[in-house]
């Protein structure tokens, strides 16, 4: 018996109800994405200054764990949005930090709650085309929630690779792609064994996925996921000149308040990370 809904109807937080069909027009007409200027109020609301749930309790403190900043440092933030994680950067003693996105829109909210700061800078651009911004110069790239969002992996690789000096370092943390496919991946239960499991309908092939951010408004406001293997995604940043050396998988810190399913919800919540962090060094 299936018990649970589908993955963002759980959630909150980066897929508040996923109820949009495969149909939903992600794309304009002529193929090309719409972007997320579309929906950037609503995610600079979801986000706001201190990040959302996830965010605050699992995400930030991951990327900031896998980057290691050090004093002085010149670090990317590569597809920034709002400016989530810059004060983070700042607060572990970045002196300079760039952050770039595709939005005007999310680079307007991240410039007017950064921009007054003379270590901080952003930059509207496509993350996975050359940019002057990927100039060999940043000792540290930090891509975050993003590389699902990007449509092009390749290139994004190469841009975060061409921005860090020899040596230096990317963090890039993400919706697990093996436990968390919007439409395609799903808690179930099973009432025999007890237990509440994951279940996967797809993975091996590369998806794209239409989100709708708020489907209640009737509205074509939404995005695209773009899932990809994960043998694609470390392919992409070795072809990048990006070596893997450390790989992390984030839990959810949330817990389900006590009742009959409570014990197995907690040891589906320990046992399925919803997030993969990885530090690759720039070869
Ligand atoms: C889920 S948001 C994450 C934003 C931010 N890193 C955070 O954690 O809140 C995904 C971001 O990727 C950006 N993005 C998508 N495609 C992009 C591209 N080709 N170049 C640059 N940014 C892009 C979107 O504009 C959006 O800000």
């Amino acid at each position: 018996m299936e018990r649970k809904g589908r993955d963002g109807r759980r959630g909150g937080g980066f897929f508040p109800n996923k109820a949009a069909g495969r149909k939903f027009p992600v794309k304009r007409p002529d193929g090309k994405e719409k972007g997320w200027d579309g929906v950037a109020g609503w995610y600079d609301k979801l986000v706001g200054v201190d990040g959302s749930d996830y965010h605050q309790n699992v995400i930030l403190p991951g990327v900031m764990d896998l980057l290691q900043v050090k004093a002085g440092e010149a670090v990317a933030d590569v597809c920034c949005g709002q400016g989530v994680l810059v004060r983070h950067l700042l607060d572990a003693g970045a002196a300079k930090v760039l952050g770039v996105d595709a939005s005007g829109k999310l680079i307007g909210a991240a410039r007017q709650r950064h921009g007054s700061d003379g270590k901080v800078d952003f930059l509207k651009a496509d993350a996975c085309a050359p940019g002057e911004w990927a100039d060999g110069s940043f000792d540290a790239a930090a891509c975050v929630m993003a590389v699902h969002d990007v449509p092009d992996a390749a290139g994004l690789m190469k841009n975060l690779s061409a921005s860090l000096k020899p040596g230096g370092r990317v963090v890039i943390v993400m919706m697990h792609p093996c436990f968390r496919i919007p439409q395609e991946s799903h808690w179930g239960w099973d009432g025999d064994q007890k237990i509440q499991y994951r279940r996967l309908d797809k993975y091996g092939k590369a998806l794209e996925i239409g989100i709708k951010t708020r489907p209640g408004l009737g509205t074509d406001e939404g995005t695209v996921f773009y899932h990809r293997p994960l043998a694609d995604l470390i392919s992409e940043m070795g072809k990048a000149g990006l070596g893997v050396t450390e790989c992390t998988e984030l839990y959810s810190h949330r817990r389900s308040q006590v009742g009959p399913f409570s014990k197995a919800e907690h040891r589906a919540a320990e046992e399925f990370p919803l997030f993969l962090g990885l530090r690759a060094v720039r070869i």
